[in-house]
């Protein structure tokens, strides 16, 4: 052996000399460990075992499994259970009712007609304006409306008519309220367009669209129209006047 493998020899066994205390400490920590898990080892279950930092059960200490009483908050007697339930479900039960009605009602407001719409639900017309033998034309819930103030002969020859044998039979006398006026929708049955006045072969109205002819009632004498012109409701508030609607 060479004298530098000799000096090395020695000062590797000089190093482990020095280092055998700490790795002894080392070995007996670790088998103190074992020491401790093999006493927690039950041979007799074969279980493993834990014991709970946190005591149970002792004095001044409550176990957290038991579940609590409540019996301090309960009501003395069965009938003031029952008259609380009562009144809660009263309660509720009004409570809903007054929510449904609102809703509901609120719903009818959105849905009724406005004030703009309402005021033009009935239109009022001076008929003193309107002289004998005249028509006129209004718009009324945005339909034109024939206003006739007939002549004592015009009237004459409508209620003269043989109305039974007509398209649509009608005397005149269930047309109008006040024989000198006629008041009718200005719209075609047939396919709703607006009949000229004072023209046709029965001295009416006629509608250019397909040849609808009209008579001095408003009742269809020819042409395509299955139906009379439509009265609307109306009324005479005083002598001089017409509300329609
Ligand atoms: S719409 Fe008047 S006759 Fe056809």
């Amino acid at each position: 052996m060479s004298l530098t493998s000799r000096a090395a020899t020695s000062v590797v066994r000089h190093t482990a000399r020095q280092q055998l205390p700490a790795i002894r400490q080392s070995a007996a920590v670790v088998q103190q460990q074992r020491n401790r898990a093999d006493s927690a080892y039950d041979v007799s279950t074969n279980h493993s075992q834990f014991h709970s930092p946190f005591h149970r059960g002792t004095r001044n200490e409550q176990d957290t499994t038991v579940i609590p009483s409540f019996k301090k908050y309960r009501s003395g007697s069965e009938t003031g259970n029952k008259v609380f339930q009562y009144f809660m479900v009263g309660a509720f039960g009004g409570l809903s009712a007054l929510g449904a009605k609102d809703t509901v009602q609120n719903f009818l407001v959105n849905m009724s007609a406005s004030a703009d719409v309402l005021a033009q639900a009935k239109v009022e017309v001076d008929l003193a304006s309107i002289p004998e033998g005249k028509n006129v034309i209004i718009k009324w819930r945005g339909k034109p409306v024939f206003i006739r103030h007939r002549t004592a002969d015009e009237i004459k020859e409508a209620e003269d008519a043989d109305w039974q044998k007509l398209r649509d039979p009608q005397p005149d006398d269930a047309r109008v309220k006040k024989p000198e006026w006629l008041i009718m929708l200005g719209v075609c049955t047939h396919l709703g367009c607006v009949p000229i006045g004072e023209a046709g072969d029965f001295g009416g109205w006629f509608c250019p669209c397909h040849g609808s002819h009209y008579d001095i009632s408003g009742r269809v004498r020819k042409g395509p129209a299955p139906l009379n012109l439509e009265v609307p409701e109306y009324d005479f508030p005083t002598d001089e006047s017409l509300v329609i609607g």
